[in-house]
């Protein structure tokens, strides 16, 4: 931690990933719900930004991983681009973190082991819907999750278009409100080394 830093202990820390998780927690008991939640940004083959929320479910060491249908619109656009970024907001903390990066499938053990943590339900719907595709009517989708029940039974495996994605941070940024719009910010941007070297930035 520089001493810049320590003029303002929620940044403490040499690991950005350790604030990650310190601020996750800390949301987890101010956050109505969903402290989780990212606005994940995508861009399509025309440069034409996206963006939608889905739900934060792994911090790793060097990774933040997401579940979702791998023939979606998102999977399309970081398929092509091979970036991503996200914002996590939280009203009741007035934070806010940023994260560049590149991104890779995770579609093994943990990915597996994710979808058996799921609800039947859930898991069953997951088999069911054809994410981001045109759907005729709600129907159509009881229909759809009543096929999948008959057919999947009570244990069903992870169907092949759906498991994770990680991203890898390249760059993240902290905020924290300040009095009289005077917030902190300190962007951490990898270096040569490997590691982490951060800059404190203008509101
Ligand atoms: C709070 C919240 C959490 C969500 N979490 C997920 C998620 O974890 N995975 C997912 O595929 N969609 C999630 N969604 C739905 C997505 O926002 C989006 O509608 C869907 O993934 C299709 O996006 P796409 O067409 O851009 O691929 C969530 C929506 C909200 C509002």
């Amino acid at each position: 931690m520089s001493e810049d830093q320590g003029n303002n202990p929620v940044f403490a820390g040499d690991n950005p990933m350790e604030t990650v998780r310190r601020w996750l927690k800390e949301a987890e008991s101010s956050e109505p719900n969903d402290p989780n939640a990212i606005a994940l940004a995508t861009v399509d083959a025309t440069g034409m930004p996206n963006v939608r929320m889905v739900l934060l479910k792994d911090v790793e060491d060097d990774g933040f991983v997401f579940f979702t249908n791998y023939e979606s619109v998102k999977a399309g656009e970081i398929y092509g681009a091979g970036k991503a970024a996200f914002v996590l907001h939280w009203k009741s903390l007035r934070r806010q973190i940023r994260v560049r990066g590149t991104v890779e499938k995770e579609e093994g053990p943990s990915a597996d082991a994710y979808f058996r943590s799921r609800s039947l339900k859930s898991r069953l719907g997951a088999w069911a819907s054809k994410q981001s595709r045109p759907l005729s009517s709600r129907g159509q989708l009881v229909a759809d999750v009543a096929r999948v029940t008959a057919s999947k039974g009570l244990n069903p495996d992870r169907p092949p278009f759906w498991g994770g994605y990680r991203i890898v941070p390249q760059e993240m940024e902290f905020w924290a409100d300040g009095a009289h719009r005077l917030h902190d910010r300190f962007r951490w941007t990898r270096n040569d080394a490997g590691g982490w070297s951060v800059t404190r930035l203008y509101p």
